[in-house]
């Protein structure tokens, strides 16, 4: 081999290497090609998947047009599911008792329990009943155990009015984005729940909007009894109860501090109110 052969087949071989670790540089940082590289172990383990996001939600006259009548027929369920899912409700509640204007709300203090992004939460993992609950299923299961009521079918008209309505108001929210406003929230507190001072507790806070006896007023919705939710509710549990009470209640000012939130919820937990029969599939 001539001296230069040799030096033009190193060049050669040189390019390549340049050529190939540029293309893999390219490949492994802009295009996420799956590999299974080992993720940056540094990054905290609650890192939002999607970055942060703000409260941005549409407006629903401004739906396209494909989708209005939809969306708008979505809102009224959540506004009046008396009226317009009559069939599939089983007591005095309406969606927006406990969502707050259709869910239209930046949650946490005094929003109830917003929905504003729940169609990129959703369908979700379940990790111990191996499977996924889509946003059918959790409004079903708000229909049977809030509402003490029916599920609606997949194909029925309400169904897919409410999909389509959590679709438009979560518009914008990337899909596994960490959203602050979801949920009912927590209370950090090592109390020990007093029903019998919940009891006081309803008596001086609750009862001027939800009645003496806890059956609601025009002024506010029942909290237990026959037509209020059933013991399946996510609100029937006490912790989500308090959480909800504390950062929610009374509606106009909510001002309880953690202590009475957590009494009231125990109190309000062990009044009757009706059994949720789980059916079988
Ligand atoms: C100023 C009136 C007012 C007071 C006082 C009040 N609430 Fe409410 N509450 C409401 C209204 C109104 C709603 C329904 C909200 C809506 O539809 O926008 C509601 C909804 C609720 C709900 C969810 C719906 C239901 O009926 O289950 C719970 C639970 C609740 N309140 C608990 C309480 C508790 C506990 C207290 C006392 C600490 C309390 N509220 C005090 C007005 C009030
Ligand atoms: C008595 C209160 C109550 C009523 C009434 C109610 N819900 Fe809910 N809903 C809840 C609670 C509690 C959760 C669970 C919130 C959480 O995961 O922290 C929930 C969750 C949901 C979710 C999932 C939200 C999420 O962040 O994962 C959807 C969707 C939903 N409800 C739809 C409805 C619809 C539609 C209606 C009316 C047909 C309704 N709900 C009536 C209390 C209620």
């Amino acid at each position: 081999m001539k001296k230069s052969e040799i030096r033009f087949g190193v060049i050669l071989v040189i390019t390549f290497a340049i050529i190939g670790s540029a293309v893999s540089l390219f490949f492994n940082r802009f295009i996420d090609i799956g590999s299974s590289k080992t993720i940056e172990t540094s990054a905290p383990k609650t890192k939002p998947i999607g970055g942060t996001v703000s409260y941005n939600p549409p407006l629903l006259q401004d739906a396209p047009a494909d989708i209005k009548d939809a969306v708008m027929l979505g809102s009224n369920i959540m506004m009046n599911t008396q009226k317009y899912a009559a069939g599939y409700v089983g007591n005095k509640l309406n969606c927006t008792n406990c969502h707050f204007n259709g869910g239209i709300t930046e949650g946490s203090r005094n929003g109830g329990l917003s929905l504003v992004g729940v169609a990129a939460k959703y369908p979700k993992y379940r990790k111990q009943s191996k499977g996924i609950t889509d946003l059918l299923s959790r409004t079903n299961s708000c229909f049977e155990k809030s509402m003490n009521g029916k599920p609606l079918p997949s194909d029925s008209k309400e169904m897919i009015a409410l999909v389509t309505y959590y679709q438009w108001i979560s518009k914008g929210l990337p899909i596994y984005a960490d959203i602050p406003w979801l949920g009912v929230g927590k209370i950090i507190s090592t109390h020990i729940a007093d029903p019998a001072n919940g009891k006081q507790v309803f008596l001086q806070q609750c009862t001027v909007c939800h009645g003496n006896d806890g059956q609601g007023t025009l002024r506010a919705p029942p909290l237990w009894g026959s037509v209020s939710f059933n013991d399946g509710a996510g609100m029937h549990k006490p912790e989500n109860l308090a959480a909800f009470a504390y950062y929610n209640m009374p509606k106009t000012n909510p001002y309880l501090i953690a202590e009475q939130a957590l009494d009231v919820a125990a109190f309000i937990s062990a009044q009757p109110r009706p059994h949720f029969a789980a059916k079988k599939k």
